[in-house]
C-alpha cells in the first residue's frame, strides 16, 4: 500500500503476531494495526498453528472467524496468555496509554486486564512524552444521566464533545454505553486524572491505561523497536 503510517502499523502487527505459539489463548485487540495483527495470525492459523482467541469487539470477532481462528469467552478461559492491542497514544517512559478511539476500549481493558503479558503494537507517530497532546481522553458513561456526569468531568479541566457515529447519530459501545471524548490537552499526572474520573459516577471506564503495558512494539522508519516499562 502507499501510506507509510499503514505499512509500519502492519510490520509492528505481524511482529507481535510472532509471538503467538500453538495452545495459547490470545486477546484480540480492535483498530487497524490489530486488523493486520489478525490478518498476520489467520495466516498463520491456515499454515497449522492452533490457538483459541478472545476478541474486544464485534468487529475483530468477525475478523478472525473469517479465518477460520477458534474464538473462546471468559467462561472456558478466564486467563488469556497474551493479548495484542494498538493504541492511539504511548506515553514515552511509563508506557501508559490512550486507547479507545475506536470504541471497544472497556472490552479492550477487561481482556488486558485477564492477560499474562500485554503486547501494544503502533507505528513510531503514536510515542509522546505527554498523554493527551493529540487526542482526547475517551470515556465510556451511562447514557442515563450523561449530562451531569460529562458536567462532573468537565470540572476536572476536560472540554468534552460527545462521540457520534458516521451518520451523525449518537454512537453506542457494544456494551451499550456512550463515549465522551475529554480534552484535557497534554495531562502532566495521568495517574491521578484516570483516578479521578474512575471515582466520578456514571463513569465506566476510561480509555486511560495505567501500569499495564508490558510491552510496546513500535515500527519506525529505521526499523522495529521493542519498549519495556
Ligand atoms: C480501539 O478502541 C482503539 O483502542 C485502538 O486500539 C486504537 O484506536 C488504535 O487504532 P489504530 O490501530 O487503528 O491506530
Amino acid at each position: 500500500g502507499g501510506d507509510p503510517r499503514a505499512k509500519l502499523k502492519r510490520q509492528a502487527a505481524i511482529e507481535a503476531a510472532s509471538m503467538v505459539q500453538d495452545g495459547m489463548v490470545v486477546g484480540l485487540g480492535s483498530g487497524s494495526t490489530s486488523a493486520y495483527m489478525i490478518e498476520e495470525l489467520g495466516r498463520r492459523w491456515a499454515e497449522g498453528l492452533r490457538f483459541c482467541a478472545i476478541p474486544t469487539s464485534e468487529h475483530s470477532a468477525e475478523q478472525a472467524r473469517a479465518h477460520g481462528i477458534k474464538l473462546v469467552t471468559f467462561a472456558t478461559h478466564p486467563q488469556i496468555d497474551i493479548d495484542i492491542d494498538g493504541a492511539d497514544e504511548v506515553e514515552l517512559g511509563t508506557l501508559n496509554l490512550i486507547k479507545g478511539l475506536g470504541g471497544a476500549l472497556f472490552r479492550e481493558k477487561i481482556v488486558a486486564a485477564a492477560s499474562r503479558r500485554f503486547v501494544v503494537v503502533v507505528d513510531e507517530s503514536k510515542l509522546v512524552d505527554h498523554l493527551g497532546h493529540h487526542v482526547p481522553v475517551p470515556v465510556e458513561v451511562t447514557t442515563f444521566g450523561w449530562e451531569s456526569t460529562a458536567r462532573q468531568i468537565e470540572a476536572l479541566g476536560a472540554r468534552i464533545t460527545q462521540r457520534l457515529d458516521r451518520s451523525g447519530n449518537v454512537f453506542v459501545t457494544d456494551g451499550g454505553n456512550m463515549i465522551l471524548d475529554c480534552h484535557f490537552g497534554a495531562i502532566a499526572d495521568s495517574v491521578a486524572l484516570a483516578r479521578r474520573l474512575r471515582a466520578i459516577v456514571g463513569v465506566i471506564e476510561t480509555g486511560l491505561f495505567i501500569g499495564r503495558t508490558s510491552e510496546v512494539i513500535v515500527a519506525a522508519h529505521d526499523g522495529l523497536k521493542h519498549l519495556e516499562p
